[in-house]
C-alpha cells in the first residue's frame, strides 16, 4: 500500500471505519469527504482536481463509468476487470529476462486487432470494442484507459475497493506474446508458476482470482453460458470463497476447476482461507494486488498517481439484512439498501 494519496488513504480509513454509504440518520453520513461539488455523491468533480495532470481524466472516468458502464456493475464492467488481466497477464519475467518480447499492462489489447481474436480472450471483444474508441477521442495512451477501466469495474461494483489508479503509460513496445494466460483446467502447480513469473506470490492471486466474485462463465461450458461464478454475482463480496469451497455449488453457479482446486490444495488454501468470510481482508489485499497488475511491464516512477479521480467504494457492511452482533460468514444484502447505495454514491453516472 505504498505511495498512497490522502483521499484515498481517508478513503480507505472510512471504509476500515465502516464509515461509507451509512443507513440514513447514521451518525456518520456526514463523514464522506470526497470533494463532490455538494451533492453528496462523493464523487470528486474537475472542478476540486488537485494533480493538474489528472484533469483530463475526470471526462475520461465519465465517459466509462457512465457512458459505458452505466454507474453500474454489468457484463461491460465485469468484462473490463477481465480485460486488464487479459492485457497485463501476458507479462513474464523469464521472457523479460531472456530479452525476448513480452507483455504487460500496456493496452495491447486496445490496440493489436489481433489480440482479442485469439482464443483466450474471447467474450472480450464487446469491451474492446467500447474502449477503443476513448485514447484518440481524449489523446490518451490504450493503456491507461484500459487499466482505469479496470479499476472502474471494481468500483461499479459495490464492495469493490478503491485501486490506486496511475496514468502516463507509453503506447505498447511489441505484440505480446501469445499462449501465456491461465487454462482453469491446468494443474495447481502451473498455475501458480504462471502468476509466479508474472510476479505474483501465491497469497496474491489468491486475492485476484475472488475478482471471480463478480464473473460469468461462457465458453468453458457452453451449455451453461451466463451461469456465475458465485450466487451474488452484482457484488464485489467474498462469497466466492465460501461457495467455491464448498462440497455442494451453489444452485445456479458454475465453479472453475482452478479455483476450486486452489481451494483445496494444501499450499494455496492457507491464502486462500484468508478471504473466507473476511470482506476486509480481501478488498485490501486485492487492491494491492491488482494495483501490482495494473503496472506489470511498466517503469512506476514514469507514471502518476491520479486516484483522486476515483468514487468512493460502496462498503457492503451497512447493507446487510443481519442486525449488527452475530454476522453470519457471507452477510445477506438488502437489495433496498443496496439500489439506495448505488443511487446515492454512483447517481451521476446511472
Ligand atoms: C488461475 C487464474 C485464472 C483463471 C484460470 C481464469 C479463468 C477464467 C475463465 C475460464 C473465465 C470464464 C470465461 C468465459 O467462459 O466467459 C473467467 C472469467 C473471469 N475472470 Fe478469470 N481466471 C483467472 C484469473 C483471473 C484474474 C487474476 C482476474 C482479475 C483480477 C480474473 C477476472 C475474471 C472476470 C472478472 C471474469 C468474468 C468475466 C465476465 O463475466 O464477463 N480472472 N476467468
Ligand atoms: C496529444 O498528446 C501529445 C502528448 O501526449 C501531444 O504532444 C499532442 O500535441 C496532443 N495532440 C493534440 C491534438 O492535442
Ligand atoms: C483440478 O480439479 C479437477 C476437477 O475438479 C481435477 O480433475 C483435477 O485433477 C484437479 N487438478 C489438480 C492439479 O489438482
Ligand atoms: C498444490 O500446490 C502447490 C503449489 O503450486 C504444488 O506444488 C502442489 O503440487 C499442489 N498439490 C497438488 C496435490 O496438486
Ligand atoms: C454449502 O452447501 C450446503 C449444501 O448446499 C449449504 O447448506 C451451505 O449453506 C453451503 N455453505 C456455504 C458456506 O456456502
Amino acid at each position: 500500500m505504498r505511495s498512497l494519496s490522502a483521499p484515498i488513504f481517508s478513503l480507505l480509513l472510512a471504509t476500515l471505519l465502516g464509515v461509507v454509504a451509512p443507513a440514513s440518520g447514521s451518525p456518520h453520513s456526514t463523514k464522506r469527504d470526497n470533494d463532490d461539488g455538494g451533492d453528496g455523491s462523493g464523487i470528486p468533480t474537475v472542478d476540486n482536481a488537485k494533480n493538474p495532470l489528472c484533469k483530463p481524466w475526470y471526462a475520461i472516468r465519465d465517459a466509462i463509468m457512465g457512458g459505458i458502464y452505466h454507474g453500474r456493475c454489468g457484463d461491460p464492467a465485469r468484462a473490463s476487470i477481465r480485460l486488464a488481466f487479459h492485457d497485463a497477464g501476458t507479462f513474464s519475467l523469464a521472457l523479460k529476462a531472456a530479452g525476448l518480447p513480452n507483455g504487460g499492462a500496456d493496452g495491447s489489447m486496445l490496440v493489436d486487432p489481433n489480440e482479442v481474436l485469439r482464443p483466450d480472450n474471447n467474450g472480450l471483444q464487446n469491451i474492446v470494442s467500447l474502449l477503443q474508441p476513448l485514447p484518440a477521442q481524449f489523446n490518451v495512451s490504450a493503456g491507461d484507459v484500459l487499466h482505469l477501466a479496470g479499476v472502474l469495474g471494481v468500483l461499479a461494483c459495490p464492495g469493490g475497493p478503491a485501486v490506486t489508479t496511475y496514468i502516463g503509460r507509453p503506447a505498447p513496445k511489441n505484440i505480446a506474446p501469445d499462449g501465456l494466460l491461465p487454462n482453469p483446467n491446468s494443474a495447481v502447480k502451473v498455475l501458480t508458476d504462471r502468476f509466479a513469473d508474472m510476479g505474483f506470490s501465491i497469497r496474491e492471486l489468491m486475492a485476484l482470482i475472488g475478482a471471480h466474485s463478480t464473473g460469468k462463465q461462457r465458453f468453458v461450458d457452453p451449455a451453461l453460458a451466463q451461469s456465475s461464478f458465485d450466487s451474488t454475482v452484482d457484488i464485489w463480496d467474498v462469497r466466492f470463497y465460501s461457495e467455491t469451497q464448498n462440497a455442494t455449488a451453489a444452485p445456479g453457479t458454475f465453479r472453475l476447476n482452478s479455483d476450486v482446486n486452489f481451494s483445496h490444495n494444501a499450499t494455496t488454501q492457507q491464502d486462500y482461507n484468508r478471504f473466507v468470510g473476511n470482506q476486509d481482508n480481501w478488498a485490501r489485499e486485492y487492491a494491492n494486488a491488482h494495483e501490482k497488475m495494473s503496472l506489470l511491464g511498466l517503469d512506476q516512477s514514469t507514471l502518476t498517481d491520479c486516484s483522486e479521480i476515483l468514487p468512493l467504494s460502496i462498503d457492503l457492511k451497512d447493507l446487510s439484512t443481519s442486525s449488527s452482533g452475530q454476522q453470519p460468514t457471507d452477510p445477506v444484502i438488502d437489495p433496498v439498501k443496496l439500489e439506495a447505495a448505488i443511487q446515492k454514491y454512483r447517481s451521476i453516472w446511472l
